[in-house]
């Protein structure tokens, strides 16, 4: 049955021995910013040494179900950190509010120290906090070289710039395209360029998206669900492409139900259920957290777990609804 599949791959007790990556003596090619959270309690909201998020009191309801309510967390700089939960948990929602897809009902966050609660989303980009979305239907009608050029920051007042400084305007963008071919190049993705990003395949399209998220050359990236729909074949060379951000010195925050990348990459994780955080530590103890357990096994029984294709069209629309609303207006007087 689908609902065990999922159950099993969220990594539940008896699918997991204890023996991971995380565990002990780690293999030789392993890279981990694990060493950051030894003094680190594994608690929910627990302090960090050098957080570069920082979020208080988030809540946000819709009608009336509380999607997120969030007392206090913080996501340490140059780790990756995933963020797991059962589905409805609010791990999207979360998401959305924090790079200024939706507006919450209260609550504050900082990010590297500047206050961002109900900053639109364009602007916490060109501060250096990017994401990507769990579905990615918004890239489908663009070539794959159109779709890098979107991720450029200075979106605002390109117009203005253009008409007014020609020569200007031709060397950013001729910066861009280089900038832009040269990622396509790391993602493999260099002989799609013209290709429209419909025809790409799921995994490429998570590959296109990290590597448009790197155009703004992010402090964080956001990454909802990156190895949703990616086959085999690439995930582990999206395994990779997400342990490099790191290793270049980018803080990672990701959403993901595929428990053995969660062990495999991250260096902390934290546990959303019912819209709060309920458990934080490292991955092999927090897999094993009855916390965390009871949390799946609730959600196992009355929610759905897997998507219906309506329902995630739905998502798609309102994805791409969010993020036409919140393109800069008004900027383009020229
Ligand atoms: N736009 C919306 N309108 C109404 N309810 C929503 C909306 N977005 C999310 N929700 C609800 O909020 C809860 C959290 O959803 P979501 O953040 O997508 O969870 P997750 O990403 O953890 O699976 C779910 O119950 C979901 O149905
Ligand atoms: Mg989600």
């Amino acid at each position: 049955m689908a609902a065990d599949n999922e159950f099993e791959d969220a990594g539940m007790p008896g699918a997991t021995p204890a023996n991971g990556p995380g565990g002990h003596g780690a293999t030789a090619i392993r890279s981990s910013a694990a060493h950051m959270f030894t003094d680190v309690a594994h608690e929910p909201g627990a302090s960090k040494p050098d957080p570069i998020l920082v979020a208080t009191g988030v809540t946000r309801t819709f009608g009336g179900l509380t999607a997120v309510d969030v007392d206090h967390v913080e996501i340490q700089r140059g780790a990756i950190t995933a963020l797991i939960g059962p589905n409805g948990a609010g791990k999207t929602t979360f998401f959305n509010l924090l790079t200024g897809f939706d507006k919450p009902d209260s609550g504050n966050w900082s990010f590297r120290g500047n206050d961002l609660a109900r900053v639109p989303a364009y602007k916490v980009a060109r501060m250096g906090m990017v994401r990507t979305f769990q579905l990615t239907k918004v890239l489908s009608k663009l070539t794959v070289i159109e779709n890098m050029r979107t991720g450029a920051t200075g979106q605002s007042g390109e117009r203005l710039l253009k008409a007014m400084f020609p020569f200007l305007w031709r060397s950013q963008e001729e910066a861009n395209t280089r900038k832009a071919d040269e990622l396509l190049e790391r993602f493999l993705l260099i002989k799609k360029r013209e290709d429209f990003a419909g025809s790409l395949s799921g995994g490429q399209r998570k590959l296109l998206e990290m590597a448009r998220a790197l155009m703004a050359d992010p402090e964080l990236v956001m990454l909802d669900e990156p190895m949703a729909g990616v086959n085999p074949a690439l995930k582990q060379s999206l395994l990779g492409h997400v342990k490099s951000l790191r290793d270049e010195g980018r803080t990672v925050l990701f959403v993901e139900h595929d428990m053995d990348m969660v062990r495999d990459i991250s260096d902390w994780v934290v546990v959303m259920a019912q819209g709060r955080i309920i458990a934080e530590g490292p991955p092999h103890s927090v897999m094993s957290d009855p916390r965390v357990i009871d949390a799946y096994l609730g959600a196992h029984h009355d929610v759905a777990l897997d998507l219906t294709e309506d329902t995630i069209l739905a998502e798609a629309e309102h994805e791409l609804a969010a993020q036409r609303d919140e393109e800069p207006k008004g900027n383009h007087h020229a």
